[in-house]
Formats: C-alpha cells, structure tokens, sequence
C-alpha cells in the first residue's frame, strides 16, 4: 500500500485524514506542487520548491520547512512507496480552525500532506500530439499563486473533456493565456511565443526548461502575449506542464494546426527535453 505524508508522519491511505475545519478544505486556503520523478529522481525538484516557498509566501502561510528539507521528504515518501517513474503531489493548507474567513488568530500550524502516483511517460501523446480547444479564462488576477482554488481551472477542463479534447486553452479577450493545467506556445517562422510571466500564468518549471532549450538550441523564445487568432494560425503549438512535457498540440477547436502533423520545433524542443530529464533530475 502506498503511504501518504502528512506533518511529519507516513500513514497508510486509510489513516491519512485531515479535519472537517481544514481551510484548504473549507476555503481552498492553500497552496501546491505537481514533482516528477524519472527512474527514482526528482526532476527540476529545486525550481518546484523555490516555487512552492513563493507561493506560500505570496498568500502569507509561514511554512518552516526550507527547499532541502522539502525535497528530503518527497525523496524518503518516493522511497518509501517504491516509486520510479511518477509525480509526487504535495499542498499545504494554513491548517485547521473555526470557520473565520480571515487568518486564524493566533495562526495555527499548517498542514502538509504529500502522496505519490507511479505512472509512465505520455509516449504516444508526445509522439501523435493532443486536441485542445479554446475558452474564455473565468480565473482569478493572481494566476502566478500556485493555489488550490482550481475552480476555474476544473470547468475549463471539463469542457475540453466535454469536446473530446485534452486540454483547454485559456483566453482572456483575445489574448491567450494558458491552458487548464498547462503553459500555451505559438511557434510562427521557426520562433517560440509565450505569454509573458506575470499574474495572469502560472510560471511554469518545464515553461522554464522549454526556456532554458530555446537559448541552448538557438531557437528565438519570445515572451509577448498573442491573439486566439494567431494561435489558430501557427505553424505548431505546444502545451507544456510538469506531466504532459513538451506536449504538440494538432487540432484547435477541431481545425488542424498547421498541416496537422507535429512540427520541426517541437520535436527539437521534445528532444532538448529528453535530455534535460538526465541532467537535471537528482
Ligand atoms: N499543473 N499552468 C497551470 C494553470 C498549471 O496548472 C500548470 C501545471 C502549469 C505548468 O506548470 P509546470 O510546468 O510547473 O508543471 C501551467 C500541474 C501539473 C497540476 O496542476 O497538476
């Protein structure tokens, strides 16, 4: 059976319970982290945490726990329940007390709780790429915050699933975003377009990797907002999230991308990123 972290202790799935007046339960009143593992390692670990530590930071939660301490624990639970390849989840919520919806005053101690999923890589995905379709972001303006508050985030995606599709791609007006669960890339005349960093995205790890590639590669990575109408008019587009990778994506609100095949781009990228997996897992 695999155990499930929580404050300091590894319990069996059955014992790992946490209280009716949680605030990430009754409010949402918490933030998360999505890891991968590869062959037993951590991938980007640091860069999650450092994320994480933002975060909390970002919604006022004192966590007491450094990066190393944190990526100590994920290592002993993958450990613990044998994981390879997978993703360790992990949240911590600004713990327990009556239903109040400021900060519970004197605060009380957060709640940690990590558990793991075994699971391998997205190949033939990655190989044949994935529909998406296109709606209207409903989110909130703090889109950077890593939060548990993913209601809007969930009707996006229930509506790609609804359309037979795997990822919604999120505009707000004209302007893309970002997907339900996943950064956006238009790839025009061999360059790369992402929608800045700033409140509106998630600045995502593997966006960073994809990044990190781009100067690597000498591919152009242009950090400028575009329209729906130039996404639908790329050449290639690609999501990208801690599971889904460098993931192409061939069919936009049911009209092909480009000629409907996975492009040059992405698969330079998609091969960058293979190697990125040994370097910069530990
Ligand atoms: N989601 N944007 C959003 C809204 C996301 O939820 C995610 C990841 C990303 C990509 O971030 P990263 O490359 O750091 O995984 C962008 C994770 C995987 C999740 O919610 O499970």
């Amino acid at each position: 059976m695999t155990k499930v972290f929580i404050n300091g202790e590894f319990l069996e799935q059955e014992e790992a319970k946490v209280s009716y007046e949680d605030r990430g339960y009754v409010f949402g009143d918490g933030i998360y982290e999505y890891i991968r593992a590869y062959e037993g390692k951590l991938f980007t670990v640091k860069e999650h945490f450092e994320r994480f530590l933002r975060s909390a930071n970002e919604i006022g939660l004192d966590l007491n726990y450094t990066v190393d301490e944190l990526i100590e624990l994920v290592r002993k639970l993958l450990d613990v329940n044998g994981v390879k390849n997978g993703g360790i989840y992990i949240q911590a919520t600004r713990g327990a007390a009556p239903r109040e919806h400021s900060f519970p005053t004197p605060p009380v101690k957060p709640v940690l709780m990590a558990f793991t999923k075994s699971y391998d890589r997205p190949f033939e995905d990655l190989e044949k790429g994935i529909y998406a379709v296109t709606t209207e972001d409903i989110r909130w303006l703090r889109c950077d915050i890593k939060s548990l508050n993913l209601l809007g985030n969930v009707l996006a995606k229930e509506f790609a699933v609804k359309y037979n599709a795997s990822e919604a791609i999120q505009h707000r007006g004209e302007t893309v975003t970002e997907g339900a669960s996943s950064n956006v890339y238009a790839i025009k005349d061999g360059k790369v377009y992402t929608h800045p960093v700033n409140n509106f995205i998630l600045n995502g790890i593997t966006r960073k990797v994809i990044k990190w590639i781009s100067e690597d590669k000498n591919i152009p990575f242009i950090e400028e907002t575009f329209t729906v109408d130039f996404l639908k008019n790329a050449d290639e587009v690609i999501i990208s999230s801690t599971s889904a990778e460098v993931m192409p994506v061939v069919k936009i609100d049911g009209e092909d991308v480009g000629n409907g095949n996975v492009g040059d781009v992405t698969r330079q990228l998609q091969d960058g990123f293979n190697e990125y997996i040994k370097t910069h897992s530990l």
